[in-house]
Order: structure tokens, then C-alpha cells, then sequence
């Protein structure tokens, strides 16, 4: 469902989160902790400066002195005060928002020297620490300071904010970054794709682009250029067999048709005579296909080149006529060549004759007895000219349509009717492609089929 790029740019981004989040979590509680430990150590001297105060004051004259005690600060802390208790827990120095702090055991508090606890008063927190001390008369007290810890959340605040804005950037840098890092990873990947993609039968010579650096990509690339290597010798060699075995069939074939002929001409029997007859057929049929067959391992290799000259197009169609008019008669149909104008273009002339051979011939081939056949000459707007053959008949289903074109493709209603190869058509697209024209079938089945053949009407 997923393409490899995405999994690999949500892999990145899902442990790049993870980490940081984690990260994130690590530094948050160690600088917690870390904020909480000082605060409590300047906590712990501030009690202790206080005490030495009160110690002194208590010695020296057995009063204290509150506005001397309040003004003894500790660095570091804020919100600062302090409670003083005697040992009954009397309030000696009293403190508005001290006295709303619970108090823990007094056990507890005189058996360790100092006891920090967290408190929230009102609605700020605090943390209280109880220390016991005793006078050198041996009167024992139990001071309370306490100290806010706005300061430590309002610094966790601002890292939390921090790392609010800093997890999301990260992620979508790291998206970023993994896109790009994946995308030039892949490119060379895609490029081959997209070039295996292009070969076919016909440009099995080509071989895919490997990329410079040494890696999976290119040993990938490397084997299946091997591999084209490989289809493109079996397809070169099985083309090869092709074009020889044809070659080879024709001589034969013309002894033999040469030989039918002299037979049918001796013999005087009515039944012998058709089944030379039949077989002459069939051997017309045969050489067809083997003439079609060494145009299309001709048009395969590279080595067709068109043969240009200047063509009369309506000589030719003429010509063409003139060519099929045997085999119309023999089916009683009718062949109309209908021309504008005398028109010239640059073609192949004898490739081109081919391709209208053999138009002419299927719609002979697939239209009924007693039918007649259109050639239609005409000259569109565009500097180019367009050849329609039009038959009626039986047509072709819109189903066969888009495969008409390709080699050894025939309809299986006519397949066994009408002999034929089904390479007409292949070889006629061919070369009209080679001529930068195009050809095209509508049919309406049933009633009619019309090819048509547009060439450009160069230098005309
Ligand atoms: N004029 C036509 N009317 C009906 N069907 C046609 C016509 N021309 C071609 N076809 C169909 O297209 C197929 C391919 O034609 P083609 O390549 O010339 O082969 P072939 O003539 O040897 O059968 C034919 O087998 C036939 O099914
Ligand atoms: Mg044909």
C-alpha cells in the first residue's frame, strides 16, 4: 500500500520522534531534579544563617531582634521566611503564611537535624524545612524556613515550551530530510524503471542507465541489463530463424507453384484440375505469408530505411487497382478509385504500394459476393492527404478493434473462413508510421468497415 520512499520517510521521522521525545523527558527530569536539589542546599543555608543569627541574638541578650533576622537573605531563593518554634511548639516568630503549612511529626523533626518537605500554601509551593538547634542555656527550638519554587517551574515552564516547539520542528525536518535522502536514493531506481519500462521487442538493443556509485542499485541494474542481453539474443536468434526458414521456403515454393501450373495445364480431367487447383491456393496463401513474414523480420531490424522518392499517390492507388482487379472479379466485386487531384508526396514507393495491397485486399477478403469496394484520394487542410478503403460487409466488433493492428491478430469470427496470416495490417501500421503518417479503422458491424491512411503531403 505503501511505496518504500514513505515507509522509509515515516521509519525516519517515527525513531527521530521517539528519540527526542525520550531526549526530551531525560533533560526535563534532570534539570527538575537538579533545580530542586539547589533550592533545597540554598534552602539549607539560609536555615543555617538564620540559626546562627538567633543563636547569637538568644545568647547575647535572650531577645530577638525580628527586622535584623528578616533581613538575612539567602542567594538563589525567593520568597524566603521562617517560623520559630520552642520545643513545646510554641510559636516564638510567627509567619502569616507558614502557619497555614501542616507540620510533620515533632519526633520526626528532632530526631534529624533537617527535614524538608513540599507544601503548597494558598496556591504556591513551597518547600519547608524544619531544623532543630539547641541554645548554649540548652533550650532546644525548631526553626521553619521556607523557600517558593515559582522560580524552578517558571525555568521547567520555559524548557517545556522549549521542547513544545523544538519535538514538532524536529519531526518536520527530519520528514524533510528523510524525503530528500530517500528521493536521491530512489532516483536511479525510478530512471531505470522508467526506461525498462520503454523496451519492447522492437528497441530490445537499448540498456538501462546505471548510476556511478558502486552499490545494490547498480548490481540490480547490472543484472537485468544481462538479462535484456540475454531476451535480446533469443529474440535476435528466433528472428534470424524466421527470416532464413522464409527465405528458404520461398524457392521451393515458386518450383513447386511453377510446376502446378504446367501440370494443371496438361491435364485433361475435370477433378484432377480443381485439386491443382485448391493447391495452387494454397500455395499462394503460403507464399504470402512467408513474403509477409520476411517484410516484418525486415522492418525489425534497423537496417529498413525508407527508400524515398517522389510518388505519385494517385498513379499508385491506380496501380493498386489495377493489381486487385483479378481477385475482385473473382468475387464479383466492384473496386471505385475516386481522385481530386494529380498528387505527389515523398515516399517509399514500393512500401507504400504494400500497405494499400493489402487495405484493398481485406476489403475484398471480408465484404460479401457482388459487393463493391471505395479507394478515396483526398487532400485534408493540414498539407496532408488521406486514403479511405471502404467495404461493406459483416465489419469489425468494437472488442477487436484495438488489436486489429498487431501481428498474427485476426478475428475469431473470420478464422476459419478467410485464409490469411493476420500481418497486413502490422506490416501497413509500420510503415505508415515510418512515414509519419497514421492509419485508422472505424467499423459499424454489420454494414460497413472503412480504413484510412493520412501521410504528410511533403513538398507537394
Ligand atoms: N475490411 C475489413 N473488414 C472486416 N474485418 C477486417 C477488415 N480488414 C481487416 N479486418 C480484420 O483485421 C484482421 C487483421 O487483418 P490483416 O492484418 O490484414 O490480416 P489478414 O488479412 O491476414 O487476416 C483480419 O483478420 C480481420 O479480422
Ligand atoms: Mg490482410
Amino acid at each position: 500500500m505503501f511505496s518504500i520512499k514513505s515507509k522509509i520517510i515515516l521509519a525516519y521521522t517515527l525513531v527521530f520522534g521517539l528519540m527526542l521525545t525520550v531526549f526530551a523527558f531525560i533533560i526535563y527530569h534532570s534539570t527538575k531534579e537538579a533545580a530542586f536539589l539547589k533550592l533545597n542546599t540554598n534552602l539549607k543555608a539560609y536555615s543555617i544563617s538564620l540559626r546562627a543569627e538567633i543563636e547569637d541574638e538568644l545568647d547575647d541578650s535572650a531577645s530577638l531582634n525580628l527586622k535584623r533576622l528578616s533581613s538575612i537573605k539567602s542567594k538563589g531563593l525567593i520568597g524566603e521566611r521562617f517560623q520559630l518554634f520552642n520545643i513545646q511548639g510554641n510559636i516564638i516568630i510567627y509567619d502569616s503564611v507558614l502557619s497555614k503549612a501542616s507540620m510533620p511529626n515533632m519526633d520526626k523533626i528532632l530526631n534529624e537535624s533537617y527535614e524538608i518537605d513540599r507544601q503548597k500554601i494558598g496556591h504556591r509551593r513551597y518547600h519547608i524545612l524544619w531544623s532543630k538547634f539547641e541554645t548554649e542555656n540548652d533550650s532546644v527550638y525548631i526553626l521553619e524556613t521556607a523557600a517558593s519554587v515559582k522560580d524552578v517551574f517558571d525555568e521547567l515552564d520555559r524548557l517545556f515550551y522549549l521542547f513544545i516547539i523544538i519535538i514538532p520542528a524536529g519531526l518536520i525536518l527530519t520528514g524533510f530530510a528523510a524525503y530528500f535522502i530517500s528521493k536521491a536514493a530512489f532516483k536511479p531506481v525510478n530512471q531505470m524503471a522508467e526506461t525498462a519500462k520503454n523496451i519492447s521487442g522492437v528497441n530490445l538493443e537499448q540498456r538501462l542507465e546505471l548510476p556511478r556509485a558502486k552499490d545494490e542499485v547498480r548490481a540490480l541494474g547490472e543484472t537485468l541489463n544481462e538479462m535484456i542481453e540475454r531476451i535480446d539474443n533469443a529474440f535476435r536468434s528466433q528472428k534470424r530463424f524466421v527470416a532464413n526458414a522464409s527465405h528458404e521456403i520461398r524457392t521451393p515454393l515458386t518450383v513447386i507453384q511453377t510446376e502446378l501450373e504446367i501440370l494443371e495445364k496438361r491435364l485433361n480431367d475435370n477433378e484432377s484440375k480443381e485439386s491443382i487447383k485448391n493447391a495452387l491456393s494454397e500455395i499462394e496463401d503460403l507464399t504470402k505469408l512467408t513474403n509477409s513474414l520476411l517484410t516484418i523480420t525486415k522492418l525489425d531490424s534497423s537496417e529498413t530505411k525508407l527508400n524515398i522518392s517522389r510518388v505519385r499517390i494517385d498513379e499508385l492507388l491506380a496501380d493498386c487497382v489495377q493489381a486487385m482487379n483479378q481477385s475482385a472479379i473473382k468475387k464479383n466485386t466492384q473496386l471505385n478509385l475516386s481522385i481530386e487531384d494529380a498528387i505527389e508526396i515523398n515516399a517509399d514507393k514500393e512500401k507504400l504500394k504494400s500497405v494499400f495491397l493489402n487495405l484493398i485486399d481485406n476489403a475484398i477478403k471480408y465484404s460479401p459476393e457482388c459487393s463493391s469496394v471505395s479507394i478515396i484520394l483526398e487532400k485534408l487542410n493540414d498539407n496532408k492527404i488521406k486514403v479511405s478503403v471502404e467495404n461493406t460487409g459483416t465489419g469489425i466488433s468494437p472488442s477487436d478493434i484495438p488489436y486489429i493492428f498487431n501481428r498474427f491478430y485476426r478475428s475469431n469470427e473470420i478464422r476459419s473462413e478467410v485464409s490469411g496470416s493476420g500481418l497486413g495490417l502490422a506490416i501497413a501500421k509500420e510503415v505508415v508510421e515510418l512515414h509519419r503518417g497514421e492509419i485508422k479503422a472505424e467499423s459499424k458491424v454489420g454494414e460497413k468497415t472503412i480504413f484510412s491512411v493520412i501521410l504528410p503531403e511533403i513538398n507537394a
